[in-house]
């Protein structure tokens, strides 16, 4: 009896002995699975966000996340190399590829992590402040800004795009021998012998490395958001014209809109124009209009519809810049046709039987009704 509860025991602490190694295995497993970062929850985009999505989700992380704006986080570093990390390889076609397929140490093997990729070489439009050497920008001479506009679809405006745009920029570059630099207007005291002194004005420089300018391809990405303005303006610091002995200025960009072929936009309202048939306006119709976003809207009409008759769609217009969950409205107007021959006198008395209007002789002053 004894004999046989004492065996029991020792085989149940054989079990959980078994249970234990495979716990710890399990463990060491997931930490091995853990050190490699999981970019899309970097990102927090799902796994099968397309490139914009990606692009829009690191914008805004990166705005949030800078080192530079968090000083007081000692993680801050660590982090925004995270996300720089997940954005080289999610916005990769070929790196996202591996990744997906064997990870982030495949990735390394291969060396395709962080090949001096410079994350701050594209994209930085509109951040609101600078990057680096933040401290010491006291009455630095700049260069001039660059003013440019920039055409975008009305589409693009009401989805939201990411546009690439390269440009050749000069860059200044250290040349042999030296220049003067850094010239300014000095007052200088000259002794015209005990007692007298004249004051003259000097031009002094220093002398400074030498440069030259060399141009550069640069790659900008803008990112039109849903819902800009027409006139809005998206900024890239240090883009503009360089500055020899000073900063370079900012490269500007003012979104102008296209005219669009269906649709035409007034603050967030779209207006747009349908002409139906008098048959059509006289007996009720349907019909389908592609919005921006490629969605069919169906417009139903089976009441008389009328030249100049408005109808309005709520929250069918451009989505609020601030707040892109919300929309203007969509006002359609009708315009109709009207049949180009005449009848024959049977037909007209018909019409006239079936249409059982008065004469209308009405001068009016043109405003529109709504439907
Ligand atoms: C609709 O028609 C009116 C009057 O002809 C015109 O002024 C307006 O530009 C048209 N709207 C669109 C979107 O074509």
């Amino acid at each position: 009896m004894f004999d046989l509860s004492s065996f029991s025991i020792t085989l149940n602490m054989g079990k959980s002995l078994c249970v234990y190694v495979l716990l710890l295995n399990l463990l060491v497993l997931s930490v091995l699975v853990l050190s490699e970062r999981n970019f899309y929850n970097i990102l927090g985009v799902s796994r099968n966000a397309n490139l914009n999505q990606i692009k829009k989700a690191y914008r805004k992380l990166a705005k949030e996340l800078h080192p530079d704006k968090n000083t007081d986080d000692p993680n801050a570093a660590s982090k925004f190399a995270d996300l720089s990390a997940a954005y080289e390889v999610l916005s990769n076609k070929e790196k996202r590829e591996k990744y997906d397929k064997c990870g982030e140490e495949c990735l390394k093997k291969d060396g395709m992590m962080g090949e001096g990729m410079d994350p701050f070489a594209s994209f930085f439009g509109d951040f609101g402040f600078h990057f680096g050497n933040g401290d010491s920008r006291h009455e630095t001479r700049k260069g001039a800004n660059i003013v440019m506009d920039l055409y975008v679809s009305l589409e693009e405006l009401y989805n939201g795009n990411f546009v690439e745009i390269t440009h050749n920029k000069p860059v200044l570059k250290p040349a042999p021998g030296t220049r003067r630099c850094n010239c300014r207007q000095e007052l200088q005291t000259k002794s015209l012998g005990p007692g007298r002194f004249q004051m003259i004005q000097q031009t002094v420089c220093d002398e400074c490395p030498n440069v030259k300018f060399v141009t550069e391809d640069r790659l900008l990405e803008v990112e039109i958001e849903a819902g800009m303005q027409d006139g809005q303006e998206v900024k890239f610091v240090a883009e503009g014209e360089p500055h020899l002995d000073g900063d370079p200025g900012d490269l500007v960009l003012r979104i102008k809109t296209q005219p669009h072929k269906v649709f035409e936009r007034k603050g967030d309202d779209l207006y747009t124009n349908v002409t139906v048939s008098l048959a059509d306006a006289l007996t009720g119709f349907s019909l389908e209009i592609q919005h921006l976003d490629g969605r069919k809207l169906t417009i139903q009409r089976d009441k008389v519809t009328w030249p100049g008759a408005r109808l309005r769609k709520k929250g069918e217009g451009m989505p609020h810049y601030e707040n892109n969950n919300l929309h203007g409205a969509l006002y359609i107007t009708f315009d109709v046709e009207f049949p180009k021959e005449g009848f024959s006198e049977e037909d007209e008395e018909s019409l006239k039987k079936i249409l059982k209007q008065k004469s209308v002789n009405n001068v009016y002053n043109g405003l529109r009704e709504e439907l």
